[in-house]
């Protein structure tokens, strides 16, 4: 079986043949039909996070059940979306409703399988889904119709979920209420249609590349800015001198953080959806801090529990509600893979999807 492979961060990315284990009880060997390339990806292959390698990229990905271990019930032929945290449902945050906090959910990469020459290899988030195949336990699929398009049913496992779960979830935006967004990857720009589904105006879109002003625009920005100097006096034009009631921040940098912290009014919101470095610190003025009355707070995978939330979500995007269209750049195969991982690290684009033949 053929899969993308990193062997440590900085090499160049491979397609290798790769072995799994036959499914054990209770999991599910599920055939992938497609898999986003999401900035968490990269930063495996560039060393901002450097788990475990060699290592089986990708985490955002819908696919098709082809065998059943023992005791598990979904059956052979449904198209499930992968969880990337899936939830045990008995751990303390588990039992006080934070599923997504799981504490069985810690490791960004999971020994599972092997090389062609018997190395032992590893899967990130437990998926390792730029793969023909993966094996994973049962709880780690939500079930989703058939007639979801794969590349959008992909898009729910992580870039979407994290998106519209920061906005209903976390922040709670509530019409009316003005919002930035900075960086707009598939994050960013799921959060930005996320925030219009709500009623929120302005909206304004934040990102270093200009290119993503079209982009920004169609997934429901009111605004697009390029931030420079004046970004902060821009932004208090749009709110009658304030700052917004919520920034959200989907770079994972933070100078970026910072960025949102500034921009927010007194007394509003910053989320951090992106994932930044371990040695990247934030400064921030204890009287600042204080005299804001702003809060900072993260959203992991969009505080949302997939179980309940996917189904919701696949339905929004049959009938319409949600328009995945201004998210998806393009489809590639698994071996312009690489290139696709090429594109995301320049700004390119925003969602790649690798997709799979049937
Ligand atoms: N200011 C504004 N925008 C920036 C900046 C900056 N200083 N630096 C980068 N950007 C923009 C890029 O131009 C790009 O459009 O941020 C965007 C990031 O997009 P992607 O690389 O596609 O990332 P995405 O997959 O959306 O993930 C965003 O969320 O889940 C986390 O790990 C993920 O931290 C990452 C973040
Ligand atoms: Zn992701």
């Amino acid at each position: 079986m053929r899969a993308l492979v990193a062997r440590a961060p900085g090499a160049p990315l491979r397609v290798e043949e790769i072995r799994l284990p036959a499914p054990g009880p209770g999991e599910l060997r599920v055939r992938v039909r497609a898999a986003g390339v999401c900035h968490s990806d990269l930063s495996m292959v560039n060393g901002t996070l450097a788990p475990a390698y060699p290592l089986v990229l990708g985490h955002e990905a819908a696919g098709v059940v082809v065998e059943a271990g023992a005791g598990a019930a979904v059956p052979v032929g449904t198209q499930v979306v992968l969880n990337w945290a899936p939830a045990c449902r008995r751990c303390w945050h588990c039992r006080h409703g934070e599923p997504w906090l799981c504490a069985a959910n810690t490791a960004p990469a999971v020994p599972r399988g092997e090389t062609a020459d018997g190395e032992a290899l590893h899967v990130t988030l437990g998926l390792g889904a730029f793969a023909e195949e993966v094996v994973v336990p049962e709880a780690a699929v939500v079930a989703v119709p058939d007639d979801l398009p794969p590349e959008r049913a992909a898009l729910l496992g992580c870039a979407v979920l994290t998106g519209t779960g920061a906005v209903r979830n976390t922040a709670r935006v509530a019409a009316g209420e003005s919002v930035a967004v900075i960086g707009l990857g598939g994050v960013g720009l799921s959060v930005l249609t996320a925030a219009r589904a709500a009623g929120a105006a302005p909206i304004v879109a934040v990102d270093v590349a200009e290119a993503k002003r079209g982009l920004a625009l169609a997934a429901g920005a009111t605004h697009f800015l390029v931030p420079d100097d004046r970004l902060s006096k821009e932004i208090r034009a749009l709110t009658e001198g304030r700052g917004v009631d919520h920034a959200f921040e989907c770079v994972g940098r933070a100078a970026t953080i910072r960025t949102a912290w500034r921009l927010t009014r007194r007394g509003g919101a910053v989320t951090v959806v992106g994932m930044g470095g371990k040695d990247d610190l934030v400064s921030l003025s204890a009287l600042d801090i204080f005299h804001s009355a702003r809060t900072l707070r993260s959203s992991v995978y969009g505080s949302s529990d997939p179980d309940r939330e996917v189904p919701g979500l696949a339905r929004e995007v049959g009938d319409g509600t949600l328009d995945l269209t201004p998210l998806i750049s393009g489809l590639v195969t698994l071996d312009e893979a690489p290139e696709a991982f090429d594109r995301l690290a320049r700004g390119e684009g925003a969602r790649w999807v690798v997709t799979f033949p049937d």
